[in-house]
């Protein structure tokens, strides 16, 4: 039987599915570090930020085997950035969004090239998603510019991202 999905669109999604983990991942050290430093709400609004992570990843997950290939996990790499102020978690993950949004346009992109219409629009929710994402670190960063400076403003912020909860993404990913 001949694979709907191209050699190479199967690796980039396999990457990709490791990326998204390595993201939960990261954004798990995020949370510790602030969890240690004292701001619980950050760390929670960097838990749930992991969970939608893994989330992404088991989209990968049931889309390739939905298609007939198998995933390959692949080792996931130990977090390459280290928070070094509160202010400074939140533009790491605006960098690091930024490297998993070019990292979505070059799959949406090889998509395109090779005709397959079917790996595009599932890569929709992808490029969506990623704009969102950026919208949301840019909002923080300014958030932390704005109010951050004071304790009282950081106290705030910290009860405001505190109140984040995971979405429930159950209904949309079946396996
Ligand atoms: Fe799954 Fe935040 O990119």
């Amino acid at each position: 039987m001949k694979l709907r999905l191209s050699e190479k669109i199967q690796q980039l999604l396999n990457e990709q599915l490791n990326k998204e983990l390595y993201s939960a991942y990261l954004y798990l050290s995020f949370a510790d570090w602030y969890d240690d430093y004292g701001l619980r709400g950050f760390a929670n609004w960097f838990v749930v930020q992991a969970s939608e992570e893994k989330a992404h990843a088991m989209r990968i997950r049931t889309y390739l085997l939905d298609n007939d290939v198998k995933p390959v996990l692949e080792p996931i790499a130990a977090p390459q950035k280290q928070v070094s102020d509160p202010a400074n978690g939140i533009e790491l993950a605006y960098e690091h969004e930024c490297f998993i949004t070019d990292s979505i346009n070059q799959i949406y992109t090889e998509s395109v090239n090779e005709g397959d219409y079917r790996t595009k629009k599932f890569l929709e929710y992808y490029i969506a998603e990623q704009q969102e994402e950026e919208i949301t670190c840019i909002d923080m960063m300014d958030d932390m510019k704005l109010f951050g400076v004071t304790p009282e403003g950081l106290f705030a912020l910290d009860e405001k991202y505190g109140s984040r909860v995971a979405a429930s993404t159950s209904a949309e990913m079946p396996r």
